[in-house]
């Protein structure tokens, strides 16, 4: 199709105008973390009495996950930003394909339910644009405790043998440190009979503050943040209240957005030790951070190419690899981006060259040259992050841009078009 008749199918869509030459200031609120919320949502499967959690971000990723929730007879109550959840009525049901394949983390339920009630069927949430996304390693976990695990036509059905359905603790050897995986066995663990260790266990934030609630909610678990994970399982667990972390992603992309568009701005609140690997970057690119009150200010100075590899936490995360590289775009010199977590995370790379980005790919590796100035372009986020790197790329280009892929950024970001033009951004939100 010709890229006129493309362009006017996709503006079509719903899409963000974003007005370029940006210059922001003042101050970006962070909200409760979705790749926490998410896993402490699947954890009130674990007790019969009332969680509330707070913090949660309206995010189409947590409403869908609330759907999956009540599907399974989870009693949910929203008041402002809290849910209140009780799952003392559970069903087993078949989780319906069209809920789970488009949000992964309803997959890493089978942990709680196989805990909790000792069976589950789920179906696999299958890959994305990014990768194939595997489940293997939580698959191998869950059998590890004993677990019985057939999966057949894309549906994973599991049970716990025995008259009491009581899971039995194991250790557990990961063969990469799957986030996922590390949480939804520390989810079968907590109530397992006897102890568990989880060992090359994912170490990011996420998998902390699920420990904590865990522990709050009267599970004993030692270790998480660090590679080697001890679970000592319990009878019952108790309900709670609990805070969702803030979003070290939505931080760090805020944080980009002030650097690329070479704007001083305020960043609150940011837990430094969640996001150290891209505070260092930052600097060493050529910005200034102070720590402010609960948040960070960033004063940009002359932005230069730096290289940067994504890895597990606490390296480099591969979630903000997309938003790092449009500040390349225009940085001085040369950056090397290279991604490792996932095997096809670089889509993000022909819609920046369509505004003027000049980068060359080598397999899952980027050379940036940076130019000097982006020219505005319809352009497309083809998953969560990329999206949100189109938008920092329009705030820096010259003109205005269209930027589509919403359902994307809208998993991910609660209402970044309001919090960016209260900074003084000129961004609108068309629906079609
Ligand atoms: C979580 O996904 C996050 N999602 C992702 O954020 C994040 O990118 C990822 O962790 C890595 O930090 C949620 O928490 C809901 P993984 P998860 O299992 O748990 C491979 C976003 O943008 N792997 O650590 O699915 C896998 O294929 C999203 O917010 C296996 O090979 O990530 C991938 O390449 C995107 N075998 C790598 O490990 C397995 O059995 C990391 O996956 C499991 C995973």
């Amino acid at each position: 199709m010709p890229l006129a008749a493309r362009i006017s199918k996709e503006m079509l869509k719903p899409h963000l105008l974003v007005s370029g030459n940006s210059s922001l200031s003042g101050e970006l609120k962070v909200n409760g973390a979705k790749n926490s919320a998410l896993v402490l949502l699947a954890a009130s499967l674990l007790t019969d009495e009332e969680i509330i959690l707070s913090n949660v971000p309206k995010l189409t990723d947590i409403s869908g996950m609330t759907a999956i929730l009540s599907k399974m007879g989870v009693e949910i109550k929203h008041k402002t930003k809290d849910i209140f959840l009780k799952a003392n009525d559970l069903r087993h049901v078949e989780l319906p394909y069209e809920l789970v394949h488009g949000l992964r983390a309803s997959f890493f339920c089978i942990g709680a339910l196989l805990g909790r009630i000792g069976k589950a069927k789920i179906p696999l949430p299958g890959g994305c644009k990014i990768g194939a996304r595997p489940v293997v390693e939580h698959i191998r976990g869950l059998k590890a405790l004993g677990a019985i695990i057939n999966v057949n036509h894309g549906i994973v059905t599991a049970s716990v043998p025995g008259f009491e359905g009581q899971l039995k603790g194991a250790n557990v050897v990961l063969d990469c440190p799957s986030v996922g995986a590390t949480e939804t066995i520390l989810m079968a663990a907590v109530l397992a009979n006897g102890e568990s260790t989880i060992e090359n266990a994912a170490q990011e934030p996420e998998v902390q503050d699920l420990a904590k609630m865990l522990n709050k909610m009267g599970a004993k678990i030692k270790g998480a943040g660090g590679p080697k994970i001890h679970i000592e399982g319990v009878k019952k667990l108790h309900g709670c209240e609990y805070t969702v972390m803030p979003d070290r992603i939505e931080a760090g992309t805020f944080l980009i957005a002030a650097a690329i568009t070479r704007s001083v701005l305020k960043v609150t609140p940011v837990i430094s030790d969640h996001l150290n690997a891209v505070l260092q970057k930052l600097r060493d690119c050529g910005c200034r951070l102070e720590k402010d009150g609960e948040g960070i200010k960033i004063t940009p100075g002359e932005i230069h190419g730096v290289d940067i590899t994504t890895q597990p936490f606490p390296g480099f995360p591969t979630d903000l690899q997309a938003p790092f590289m449009a500040l390349m775009t225009t940085a001085k010199g040369t950056s090397v981006i290279t991604e490792k977590i996932y095997e096809n995370r670089m889509q993000h790379i022909s819609e920046l060259q369509r505004m003027g980005a000049s980068i060359r790919l080598q397999g899952n590796t980027a050379v940036i040259e940076g130019v000097s100035e982006l020219s505005a372009a319809p352009v497309e986020g083809r998953d969560l992050r990329s999206s949100a790197a189109m938008v920092l790329a329009s705030l820096k280009a010259n003109g205005t841009s269209q930027v589509v892929g919403l359902d994307h950024l809208d998993r991910g970001y609660e209402l970044i078009e309001e919090k960016l033009n209260k900074c003084g951004a000129h961004i609108i939100r068309k629906q079609h």
